[in-house]
C-alpha cells in the first residue's frame, strides 16, 4: 500500500508538540511494515541548515487558491525508510514560528491546496491521504471537490487523525470562496458550516472515509460536550467511521540505555545509573543533595487544560509530603510567575525552569522519581510514557490516555505502573501524590517493582502501526 502522511509538524526537523513526536515517528513504523510511505511537511525557515542540506530540489509548480497565483517548490530527502517532501513558499513559511501568525488560515490552505497539487510530482499516487489536526483538514475536502474532476485522485482515501479536538480551524463564512478557493455550497450544505462560521476539523470529520484520535478512551470522551468542544453531535454522526488508536513512542529516541543527554545510563535490570541521575539533577538544579528525598517532575506546557491550577491550589500539602519539585515548562504568565515565586519560597526543594529544553527534559526525566500530571483533557499525552520508560513513576488522572497507557498500583494492584485518580479534583490529585510519596519513602521494594512494571512495559509504535494499516486496508477496500 501507498501512504502519503500530511502534517504540519514532524521531529527531527521541526516541533512545537506532540504531533511533531508521531509524524516523526509513526511514518518509519509503517514502512517498517512494508508499505510505501511518504511524508509532506511546510519547509519552514526553522528547519535547521543541516537537514536542508541533505535535500533535492524536485521543481516546482504554482498553486492557485482562490484569486492568489502562489509559486510552491518541492524538496525531498530519504530518512528512516521514508520519503520526506518539504512545500516550499518562502512568504508564507519563512515567519518567527510555526504557528500563530496573523495569515494561519491562509498559510495553511495553500499548504493544503500544495499537496493535492502535488500529487502528480510525487514518485507515486498515493493509495491513501492521511491529515493531521485543522491544518491539513482542507486536504480531503479539496480531494473530494478535485474528484469530480480529476481523474488520478478519484481513487485516493483519506483519513483525519485529531491530536487534539481543541484546534478546530474556525474562520469567517467569506472565506470560503475568497480564501479556500471553495464553492459557498460547501459552508451552505452544512459541512464546512459549525455556529454561524468556518470549521474546517468538522468538514474534514464528514469527509474523510476514516477518522482516528490518539487513544480509545479520547474517542469514547469525544461524544461528550465536556471534552469535544462543540463537535460532539458531529462524532456521533460519524459513528464507527471514528476509532480511536493509542500513539506509540519513538523507543529508541528515548532509552535510557543510550540516552547521550543523560549524566549515567541504566537498564530496568540496572537503574544504578539513575540514581546518578537523580544527583547530579539535584546538583544542577540548585536542590539540597540528599538521595533519599523523593524528587516529583512536572514536563508541561504551563496552560490551564494540563491540570496547572490543581498543583496551583495545593502546592503547600504538595511541599508538606517532603518531597523536592521540579518544574519545566512554558505557558501562561501567571502559571510561570507561580513556580518562580515557588522556588523562592522553598529554596533547595523546589526548581521552576520556564523555558522547553529537550535535554534538560531529558535529564529531569531520568533523575526524578516521580511524574505528575494531573490533565483536565489529553488525547493521548507522551511525557508519561517517556517517564515510565525512564523509570520515573508517574501520578496521572485516569483521562484520554493516561487513562490507557497507566495502571494504577494503589490497591496493591501487581502489575500497576503508576498512580491514577480519577476526579479533577485537588484533594484526590493530592491524596495520590501522599500515597506515592509514603511508598517511595516505607516501602521501596514495592516501588522499584512498579517501577519496573512501566519501565518493561511496551510502548512502541509496533501495535499502533498494525491498526493503522488494517484501518488503511479497510478504507482501500
Ligand atoms: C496533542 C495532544 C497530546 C497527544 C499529541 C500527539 O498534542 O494534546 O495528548 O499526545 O497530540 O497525538
Amino acid at each position: 500500500m501507498k501512504i502519503l502522511y500530511v502534517t504540519s509538524e514532524a521531529s527531527p526537523f521541526c516541533k512545537t508538540g506532540g504531533l511533531a513526536d508521531v509524524a516523526g515517528s509513526l511514518p518509519p513504523a509503517l514502512a517498517a511494515n512494508g508499505d510505501d510511505v511518504a511524508v509532506i511537511l511546510p519547509l519552514y525557515d526553522q528547519i535547521s541548515l543541516d537537514w536542508k542540506e541533505q535535500m533535492t530540489f524536485r521543481g516546482n509548480i504554482y498553486v492557485d487558491l482562490a484569486w492568489r497565483h502562489e509559486y510552491c517548490g518541492l524538496f525531498s530527502l530519504e530518512y528512516k525508510g521514508v520519503m520526506w517532501y518539504f512545500v516550499d513558499n518562502e512568504r508564507y513559511f519563512r515567519r518567527g514560528q510555526l504557528y500563530g501568525e496573523y495569515d494561519d488560515g491562509e498559510r495553511f490552505a495553500f499548504f493544503s491546496r500544495a499537496v493535492v497539487s502535488l500529487l502528480p510530482q510525487l514518485d507515486w499516487m498515493p493509495d491513501v491521504v492521511h491529515c493531521n489536526d485543522w491544518q491539513s483538514a482542507l486536504v480531503p475536502i479539496y480531494i473530494k471537490d478535485e474528484s469530480v474532476r480529476r481523474e488520478d485522485v478519484r481513487g485516493i482515501r483519506t483519513m483525519l487523525t485529531i491530536h487534539n479536538i481543541e484546534y478546530q480551524g474556525q474562520f469567517s463564512e467569506s472565506s470560503v470562496c475568497d480564501l479556500f478557493g471553495l464553492d459557498f455550497g460547501w459552508y451552505a450544505d452544512g459541512t464546512l458550516e459549525m455556529n454561524g462560521c468556518v470549521n474546517l476539523l468538522k468538514g474534514a470529520m464528514l469527509c474523510a472515509d476514516s477518522v482516528t484520535t490518539v487513544s480509545p478512551t479520547y474517542a469514547k470522551q469525544l461524544h461528550y460536550s465536556f471534552y469535544a468542544h462543540g463537535l460532539e453531535n458531529i462524532v456521533d454522526m460519524i459513528g464507527d467511521k471514528m476509532e480511536g488508536v493509542l500513539n506509540g513512542l519513538d523507543v529508541e529516541g528515548f532509552d535510557p540505555a543510550t540516552d547521550k543527554a543523560i549524566a549515567c545510563n541504566y537498564t530496568a535490570d540496572n537503574t544504578a545509573g539513575k540514581v546518578a541521575c537523580k544527583a547530579e539533577l539535584q546538583r544542577q538544579l540548585g536542590l539540597n543533595q540528599d538521595s533519599s528525598v523523593p524528587v516529583m517532575a512536572i514536563v508541561s506546557r504551563l496552560v490551564s487544560h494540563k491540570g496547572v491550577d490543581l498543583i496551583c491550589q495545593v502546592l503547600d500539602g504538595m511541599m508538606d509530603t517532603g518531597m523536592q519539585l521540579v518544574v519545566l515548562g512554558k505557558g501562561d504568565v501567571g502559571y510561570e510567575n507561580f513556580f518562580r515565586a515557588a522556588q523562592e519560597r522553598y529554596p533547595g526543594r523546589v526548581s521552576a525552569q520556564i523555558a522547553y529544553s529537550d535535554k534538560l527534559s531529558r535529564q529531569i526525566y531520568s533523575g526524578a522519581d516521580l511524574f505528575l500530571m494531573p490533565s483536565k483533557s489529553e488525547p493521548c499525552g507522551l511525557s508519561q510514557m517517556i517517564a515510565m520508560r525512564y523509570g520515573t513513576v508517574p501520578i496521572v488522572r485516569e483521562t484520554g490516555g493516561l487513562a490507557d497507557t497507566v495502571r494504577s498500583c494503589q490497591a496493591g494492584q501487581k502489575n500497576g505502573n503508576g498512580f491514577t485518580f480519577a476526579n479533577y479534583n485537588e484533594y484526590d490529585m493530592l491524596y495520590a501524590i501522599g500515597q506515592a510519596v509514603a511508598m517511595y519513602r516505607d516501602n521501596r521494594k514495592t516501588f522499584a517493582a512498579v517501577q519496573k512494571n512501566g519501565m518493561t512495559d511496551d510502548f512502541s509504535w509496533g501495535a499502533s502501526a498494525r491498526s493503522y494499516r488494517n484501518i488503511y486496508a479497510s478504507i482501500v477496500g
